[in-house]
């Protein structure tokens, strides 16, 4: 279960409609998860206003919960993407507050578990997905105590000193420790956590086990750890080996003038990414002639994201000034700086894009894992191209070969980038198998693998039902 089904529903120009893949990286780990798997994916449409029956997709059965236009607003562009999504992310954007905003969380969390309790069967696993949905784990619980729940954070968990802004602090902990087992990105994140149930509950934690009152004087056991969640890896591998794809990227390359290094940037249109950052990074470089605009090209795919929020809205006209100007002052007629693309594209332009690139640039300012570090990886079958790493992105604590910078420290990140353009291509091949190495044996089946093992393995299966 999850805000987002792995589809959206569109209609073209001609009036007819149709279901286009959704945006985020959480969408790109579990769609071959279930695929696989089996079972019902639960979550919106996309659109507001409308209802759908329950339909087949591409092999997934999909459950969509209907939101009201009011509910969009509140939910979703509001306590989710302006309260919860910055507060969670460090504070990067200040996040609002507004009781009614809460209202809608609570009221669409309960929507959604009411589906979960009648699609499941009889000691179902249900698996609850992200931050708009931390209520769900409790509600669900109170109406099936014989589902075995999960739940996952996509994004990061931030320290106390953060969290405990929120005025809804303690019901969303609540919320949240109706699960079994809660999964988080990163070791720091479930230590967030751990420490945020101690300081408001004051719950005993046992290494990753929280032990919470069932209200009849025993404890429930509630694992709460790390999986560091990743793509299937061997499928994009195979999408970067097909030759029509790798023609693609012969042609990319040839539209821009065949520069020497091609630097390239995919990221939702987020204000956690860090793309001024980079931006920065890059521009200064080319004043200083330490890139020239004759032999280095930036491709910046800047995804639409959440449109109708106003920091987003700011973002985006801020980005669109920045390149403006940076092209204005570096390109010449035949050579552009900045190449700035605000759309969404398939898998295998995204692949012809990694295969095409020399440099990848990923510079967030906090971010859960980042998903496009560990793509690029995994499409870079030739052993060949850098990648510049932010070590504030969840991807990190893996990929430790990749160039890890600071994105605040802009004489650093252009001190990275360079070392990316300049180095050798044996060193970048050491690396990049090393980074291989990774990406392919931990791919998203293992991950879901090992949260699917922590959440049926012993002790957490109640009492009397039997495993599904
Ligand atoms: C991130 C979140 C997902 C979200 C995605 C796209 O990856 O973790 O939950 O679906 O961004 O954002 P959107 O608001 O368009 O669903």
């Amino acid at each position: 279960m999850s805000n987002r089904l792995p589809v959206d529903h569109v209609v073209d120009e001609h009036g007819a409609d149709g279901w286009k893949v959704s945006p985020g990286g959480l969408v790109t780990a579990l769609e071959p998860v279930m695929r696989e798997a089996g079972g019902a994916w639960i979550g919106w449409a996309g659109v507001a206003d409308q209802e759908f029956d329950p339909f087949e997709h591409d092999g997934i059965t999909l459950v969509p919960v209907p939101l009201s236009e009011d509910e969009v607003q509140d939910y979703y562009e509001g306590f989710s993407n302006d309260t919860l999504w910055p507060l969670y992310h460090d504070v990067i954007a200040p996040p609002s507050f507004h009781r009614e905003w809460w209202d809608a969380y609570v009221r669409v969390n309960r929507r959604f578990a009411e589906a979960a309790a009648r699609v499941a069967s009889r000691g179902a696993v249900v698996w609850v997905q992200d931050y708009q949905l931390q209520l769900v784990p409790k509600m669900l619980r109170e109406a099936r105590p014989d589902l075995v729940i999960g739940f996952f954070d996509h994004i990061p968990f931030p320290a106390y000193g953060i969290y405990s802004q929120l005025p809804w602090r303690r019901q969303v902990i609540d919320g949240l420790l109706g699960a079994d087992v809660i999964g988080f990105q990163r070791t720091a994140d479930a230590g967030n956590f751990g420490r945020a149930v101690r300081r408001l509950f004051g719950y005993t934690t046992r290494g990753n086990v929280i032990e919470v009152p069932d209200g009849a004087g025993g404890v429930r056991r509630v694992i709460h750890r790390a999986f560091p969640i990743s793509i299937d890896a061997n499928a994009f591998e195979s999408l970067a080996r097909r030759p029509d794809v790798q023609e693609r990227a012969r042609q990319i390359r040839e539209s821009l003038g065949n520069p020497e290094t091609i630097l390239l940037g995919v990221d939702r249109l987020d204000y956690t990414k860090g793309i001024r950052h980079r931006l920065k990074a890059f521009g200064e470089l080319l004043n200083e002639g330490r890139l020239e605009v004759e032999h280095a090209t930036l491709i910046q795919v800047a995804s639409p994201s959440r449109e109708r929020v106003e920091t987003y809205m700011q973002l985006r006209d801020e980005i669109e000034l920045t390149v403006g100007r940076l092209n204005g002052d570096q390109s010449t007629i035949g050579h552009q700086a900045v190449a700035y693309l605000h759309h969404g594209y398939p898998r295998e332009e995204m692949a012809a894009l990694y295969l095409a690139a020399d440099v990848m640039l990923v510079t967030a300012l906090r971010d859960g894992m980042n998903l496009v570090a560990k793509e690029y990886v995994a499409c870079r079958f030739d052993n060949d191209g850098a990648l510049v790493l932010s070590e504030f992105a969840g991807a990190s604590d893996e990929l430790k070969q990749a160039v890890l910078v600071n994105p605040h420290d802009i004489e650093g990140l252009k001190d990275a980038i360079i070392e990316a353009v300049e180095m050798p291509k044996k060193e970048r091949a050491r690396r990049m198998r090393a980074l291989r190495r990774r990406v392919t044996e931990h791919d998203v089946a293992r991950w879901s693998a090992s949260f699917l093992e922590a959440l049926t393995g012993a002790g957490v299966i109640p009492a009397g039902v039997s495993e599904p």
